[in-house]
């Protein structure tokens, strides 16, 4: 059984999405050991309290730099045992030294078909802004492996989602994660768990 971490920020429906797909049996492989938040005001922490699991802080209020708060979180997750790192709403940049103690163990759900509305300061509600303002009449979600390069990791899965007219940020956030983000991750996550990613370089294949 792979020990998983999810890391947050903020409402954490991504997370619920995690602990739904679980319930179902859609994550056979996996057990979710730790849900670590930057902050202690998160709603994602109820979200973990509720389905028992534990909870911890890693406050980056409390930290000078993305730097040293990734330090003190990879501590606590190899304290933890963690096999799996997943970033579900997760709103910094973690540096080199997360990445280096999980090759290809950490994954990312971005709310944007990556290489579009991407990198550093493209996250949250600016990345439907940036794609609103853009025009594109589509645009969905990514879900990838994180390697030292902002949002730059091998791409596991990948969903498109329609702009409509009359589309907020607010409103076009909610579509995509309705009919994306809450798929593909824990898509992704259970391929993981099953051992059925493999890395070549950029590209990851699935294996059946
Ligand atoms: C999600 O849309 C997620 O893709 C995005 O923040 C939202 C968090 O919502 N993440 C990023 O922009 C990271 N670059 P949630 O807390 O309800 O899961």
């Amino acid at each position: 059984m792979k020990r998983i971490a999810v890391l947050v920020s903020g409402g954490g429906t991504n997370l619920q999405a995690l602990i739904d797909a679980k319930d179902r049996g859609d994550i056979p492989g996996g057990e979710f050991a730790a849900v670590i938040s930057s902050s202690p005001d998160a709603f994602a922490l109820r979200r973990a309290e509720k389905a028992g699991i534990p909870t911890f802080v890693i406050d980056r209020k409390a930290f000078a730099s993305n730097r040293e708060m990734t330090v003190s979180l990879t501590e606590l997750l190899k304290e933890q045992q963690i096999d799996l790192v997943v970033l579900a709403g997760f709103m910094y940049i973690l540096t080199e030294e997360l990445v280096q103690a999980y090759p290809n163990a950490i994954i990312n759900v971005h709310p944007a078909l990556i290489p579009s509305f991407c990198g550093a300061g493209c996250y949250g509600l600016h990345v439907h802004e940036k794609a609103l303002a853009y025009g594109v009449k589509v645009s969905g979600a990514t879900v990838h492996f994180v390697s030292e390069e902002c949002d730059g990791g091998p791409i596991i899965l990948q969903k498109a989602v329609a702009v409509e007219e009359g589309d907020t940020p607010e409103t076009l956030q909610r579509r995509i994660m309705e009919q994306a983000e809450w798929h593909i991750l824990p898509e992704a996550v259970s391929l993981f768990c099953q051992d059925r990613l493999t890395v070549e370089g950029r590209r990851v294949h699935i294996l059946p």
